[in-house]
């Protein structure tokens, strides 16, 4: 269960002393102490680590080893230093003075990114079906952690039949919980690893029965994390489908790669102590790279009081790629996972749609959008909820229906902008008030599509406002909700969805957030059966785009075993398209605006083009730490995060705009402004690069050299992108700066984005 071998010992004590101790816990909660790299290593060490964590709690516990022991959480000692202990906030501030203390912050529970978790049972998309086929012979040695809410290892999607031998390098475990119990959990050649952290998740939750534990061990009990897994790595099912929907093959962008399931989350949320316990087991365990389908609310916290950023920059360092997702908050800034060593991704669109119709009884058809596949016989009278009311109006709660109004009607409910209430449970609202069925007007638009309670279909503001014309214009309005079917080429795709969150970055808007995007909106991907006995389900969210490019990732490694992980995350962003199929710009639903690198960062992912980049742009571990020198960190806390005895040496030049990023963002243009960026080729040796800009509106980009010329694999050249303001735009602008090369396919872009 614990992170290592001690803290078991620690967590056992916890749990006797917190029963004889529970008055106290309103002044006292569970808090990170994060101190950076540290001592590494070996088992001499993790001695030594175990005693200072314990000299430092009896410290502050007013030298008692026994509260210091019964406040303890987890040790981290693996990919860095650090521990999670139960105190309060004075205790909190003196071990933040203490020497060797990077930050020190409180457990916060994070959320998985499916958009409002319950609402979405969505439909599935052919992105998978675009994967290229190319030799899948070096998959089997990529292994790909998920830190998610565990994983169903009798999925079809993880058979092992075909796989070889788990690879000898792998050092992770499989912690099986108990046989013949329903948390009993077996590993196999695909999962080979699964894990599960439960001490900050109980400590926070543990009292409250409402929040029961489901499966003390890697299983999953809620769908989410086999889904992502899935996604990223599932293997081929011939006969895939949502209660009928989608039905066809589907597959796992890399279906060959190895699975390790990290279950941090739990049914209420995943707490940052636990987080970061996977994320130093996983670094020790040796994955390849990490898929991480959750994140903070927005506005994010700085980097190095955020389990997720802290766990992923130790990642990056020992050459783990980190993909996450970045959230489903829709609004401008709302994008989160900010932090440059991660691969941040935003949901887009497929072709397919989830389409449920309505029968108005004048003949005329409205196209709605639901997973719900009841068949009703006959139209049936249909009238706005609010005329079901019961005397006083809170909006779809139990109760706020008169069953004797409802009773066989379809009722229009109406969601706005902000509406807390999801639309399942909207619609338990309805079945339970006795009604036949629903029409939902959601203003949101975003085409989510939704397993209803009752025979029931969305539809956006104006089909809303030609349902209510309808209504108004008989006295006997009578509907009838056709059965959902499933709809390819319906819309034009991909377009970016209208809850995936946007930039700029509210943390280093120099660095452009989200990075790249892919298929988040109604995707059909594997289920733990625990949730209404499915195998399959169809969900939304950025939690669904970001395991596409986790797949992508585990094939780019499979190809290139040596590539760094920003050199894997520049092959896919500097490839990625900012065309939709019909060759026009990506737009981004609910309106159909034209989108910016705010909403799709450099485009939608291109899975075949990834694997052929020709060039990248790399970035060591040193770059990040020049990035962070150039952002307000100080060489002390510098040398605790990274272990090194570096100091910040270009403090005034180095900024954020520096980093070697495939993208360039400039949020202060005064006058003019250059930048300096290296591409390395991996493509062929002797290779020639013309530079093509786009400019952003008012700006005049020059770059120097035009021409880059190659004569070898692996050299790196440097070139300057210099920004002169000639009209001063308002506010945030945009362009490309893209290099074509000589090869037929050889192009790759970076958007330049600018603020005068
Ligand atoms: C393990 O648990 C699963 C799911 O609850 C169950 O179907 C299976 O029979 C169990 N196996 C054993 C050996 O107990
Ligand atoms: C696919 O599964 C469904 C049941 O979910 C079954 O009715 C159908 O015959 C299967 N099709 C094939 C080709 O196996
Ligand atoms: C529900 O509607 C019926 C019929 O219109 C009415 O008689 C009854 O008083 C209503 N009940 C409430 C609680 O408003
Ligand atoms: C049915 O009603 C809708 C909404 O009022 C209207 O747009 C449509 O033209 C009508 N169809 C027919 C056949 O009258
Ligand atoms: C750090 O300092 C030690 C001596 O204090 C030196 O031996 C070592 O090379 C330095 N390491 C780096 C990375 O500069
Ligand atoms: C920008 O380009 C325009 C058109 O080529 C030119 O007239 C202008 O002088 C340039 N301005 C700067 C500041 O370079």
């Amino acid at each position: 269960m614990a992170a290592s071998p001690g803290t078991a010992v620690f967590f056992l004590v916890l749990a006797l002393v917190l029963l004889g101790n529970l008055r106290c816990c309103s002044c006292s909660q569970v808090y990170v102490v994060y101190m950076g790299k540290g001592l590494q290593g070996d088992s001499d060490h993790q001695h030594d680590i175990m005693r200072l964590h314990h000299q430092m709690l009896t410290a502050v516990h007013g030298g008692s080893s026994e509260k210091a022991q019964a406040s303890h959480v987890y040790t981290y000692s693996s990919g860095f230093q650090g521990f999670a202990a139960k105190l309060n906030k004075e205790q909190a501030m003196k071990l933040a003075e203490m020497p060797g203390v990077v930050s020190v912050f409180p457990n916060t529970k994070r959320r998985l990114h499916t958009t409002h978790s319950w609402d979405f049972m969505g439909l599935s998309t052919n992105a998978e079906g675009e994967v290229p086929g190319l030799s899948t012979k070096n998959q089997e040695n990529v292994i790909v952690g998920f830190i998610d809410t565990g994983i169903w290892p009798e999925s079809p999607s993880f058979r092992d039949h075909g796989m070889p031998p788990v690879p000898k390098r792998w050092r992770g475990q499989c912690q099986t919980g108990q046989a013949n119990s329903p948390s009993n959990f077996t590993c196999n050649r695909k999962i080979i690893g699964g894990r599960y952290y439960l001490n900050g998740y109980q400590t926070e939750e543990g009292g409250s029965s409402k929040n029961a534990i489901k499966f003390t061990s890697p299983r999953d009990s809620s769908g989410h994390g086999s889904h992502t897994a899935s996604i990223a790595a599932g293997r081929f099912v011939r006969n895939m489908s949502d209660r009928g929907l989608g039905r066809g093959g589907g597959r796992g962008g890399a279906p060959m790669a190895r699975i390790a399931a990290y279950k941090t989350c739990w049914d209420s949320g995943c707490y940052d102590v636990d987080i970061l316990a996977a994320f130093d087991d996983a670094i020790r365990d040796g994955v390849d790279i990490i898929s991480v389908s959750l994140g903070p609310d927005y506005p994010q916290g700085d980097y190095f009081s955020d389990a997720i950023s802290i766990g992923s920059f130790h990642a990056t360092s020992n050459g783990i790629l980190v993909v996450s997702s970045a959230g489903n908050a829709g609004r401008q800034g709302s994008a989160t996972n900010l932090a440059p060593w991660m691969l941040t991704v935003a949901a887009g669109t497929t072709d397919r749609s989830f389409v449920s119709n309505i029968r108005l009884a004048n003949g005329t058809f409205i196209l709605g959008e639901s997973l719900s596949t009841y068949h009703m016989k006959t139209s049936v009278r249909t009238i706005p909820a609010s005329e079901a009311n019961a005397g006083y109006f809170t909006p779809y709660q139990s109760s706020s229906l008169n069953r004797t109004k409802s009773r066989g009607k379809i009722l229009i409910c109406r969601r706005t902008e902000g509406s807390s209430e999801s639309r399942v449970s909207t619609s338990m609202v309805v079945k339970e008030a006795g009604a036949a069925g629903m029409i939902l007007i959601d203003e949101m638009g975003d085409h989510v599509a939704n397993h209803f309670a009752v025979p029931g279909t969305a539809v956006g503001k104006e089909m809303g406002d030609k349902i209510f014309s309808y209504i108004k214009s008989t006295r006997h309005a009578s509907t009838m909700i056709l059965p959902a079917k499933t709809i390819l080429g319906l819309r034009d795709g991909p377009r970016v969805a209208a809850f995936s969150s946007r930039g700029p970055s509210s943390l280093t808007p120099e660095i452009l957030k989200p990075d790249v995007t892919a298929p988040g909106l109604n995707i059909l991907a594997a289920w733990s059966p625990v949730k209404n006995n499915m195998l399959f389900n169809i969900l939304s969210g950025t939690s669904m785009a970001c395991p596409h490019v986790t797949g992508i990732a585990a094939l780019v490694k499979s190809v290139y075993p040596s590539w760094s992980p920003s050199a894997i995350k520049s092959a896919i962003m500097t490839t990625a398209t900012v065309l939709d199929k019909k060759r026009r710009t990506i737009a981004t639903d609910p309106y159909g605006k034209v989108a910016t690198p705010f909403d799709f960062g450099s485009g939608f992912m291109d899975p075949i083009k990834a694997l052929n980049p020709g060039m990248i742009f790399d970035a060591q571990p040193e770059d990040y730490r020049s990035f962070l020198c150039g952002t307000r960190h100080d060489d002390h806390s510098l040398h605790l995060i990274t272990g090194d005895n570096g100091t910040c040496t270009h403090r005034a030049s180095s900024s954020a705009t520096a980093l070697n990023y495939p993208s360039i963002t400039i949020p202060h243009l005064k006058k003019s402004y250059s930048v300096t960026r290296a591409m390395t080729n991996v493509g062929n040796p002797r290779s020639a690069y013309r530079a093509v800009v786009s400019a952003p509106r008012g700006i005049n980009v020059t770059v120097t050299p035009e021409v880059l010329n190659f004569e070898n694999y692996g050299v790196k050249k440097t070139f300057t992108v210099s920004f002169h303001v000639h009209v001063p735009p308002r506010g945030y602008v945009f362009g490309s700066l893209s290099w074509h090369g000589n090869g037929r396919d050889a192009r790759l872009t970076m958007p330049l984005v600018v603020k005068v």
